[in-house]
């Protein structure tokens, strides 16, 4: 059974067709990218696996679970079990870097010694330990990567989706986070869907690579 699944998604806005007839596994463990132009439906198909968007025609599975078909979403985001990290990062401004970690295990009920545990070892493990009380306004643009990057791994997901994360920081900046998650995912051992229009990226990250183009997989 594979962990996430999309079998013949369609997805439209008003007359634009952002995805048609995608269907794509992911395996336990792999680290699956998706490689392709700007516009071709890369965020789409993240967003339905998040659960943040729905297929009009076709079915979304999660851990072998239907979890949305036909316009209906059937099991929430929270729900999922995914982490995912976003272009912008949308890291809270006002909350520490330890805060933007806690947010989510508060959300989900964790014990408050419980939690400033993990946030500590999280924080360890990006090498940001020193810096669990600054705001995120006074992080550089790779510690600010790597804090979104904790936050999503705080919540031991099953598979972390990134997409382009690292696109607007400087080469070798963007090289040193991709070892970085290549570390992290062997140590924590999630499943991986990566989104880049970069074959270079692509080729580091990737145990398999799916090109798209115009909404379709590209074989
Ligand atoms: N919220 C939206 N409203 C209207 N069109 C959208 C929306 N989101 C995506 N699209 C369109 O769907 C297509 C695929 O977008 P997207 O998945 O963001 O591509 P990519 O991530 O590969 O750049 C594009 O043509 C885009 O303009
Ligand atoms: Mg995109």
């Amino acid at each position: 059974m594979s962990l996430l699944a999309l079998e013949d998604v369609r997805v439209t806005f008003g007359h634009r067709v952002a995805l048609d007839g995608v269907s794509l596994a992911v395996e336990v463990g792999e680290r699956l990218v998706l490689l392709g132009p700007s516009g071709c439906g890369k965020t789409t198909v993240l967003r339905l696996l998040a659960g943040l968007a729905v297929p009009d025609r076709g079915r979304v599975l999660i851990g072998g679970r239907l979890a949305a078909a036909e316009g209906r979403l059937l099991v929430e985001p929270e729900q999922r079990g995914l982490g995912m990290v976003f272009q912008d990062l949308a890291l809270w401004p006002h909350l520490s870097v330890a805060g933007n970690l806690e947010l989510g295990l508060r959300a989900r009920g964790t014990p408050r010694t419980d939690r400033r545990r993990r946030v500590r070892a999280m924080l360890e493990l990006v090498e940001l330990g020193e810096l669990a009380g600054a705001r995120p306004g006074e992080l550089s643009g790779g510690q600010q990567q790597r804090v979104a990057l904790a936050r999503a791994l705080v919540l031991e997901p099953e598979a972390l989706l990134l997409d382009e994360p690292l696109s607007s920081l400087d080469l070798e900046l963007a090289r040193r986070l991709r070892t970085e998650i290549l570390r992290l995912q062997e140590r924590l051992g999630f499943t991986l869907v990566h989104v880049t229009h970069d074959p270079e990226e692509a080729d580091q990250m990737a145990t398999r690579t799916l090109r798209m183009d115009r909404g379709r997989l590209a074989g």
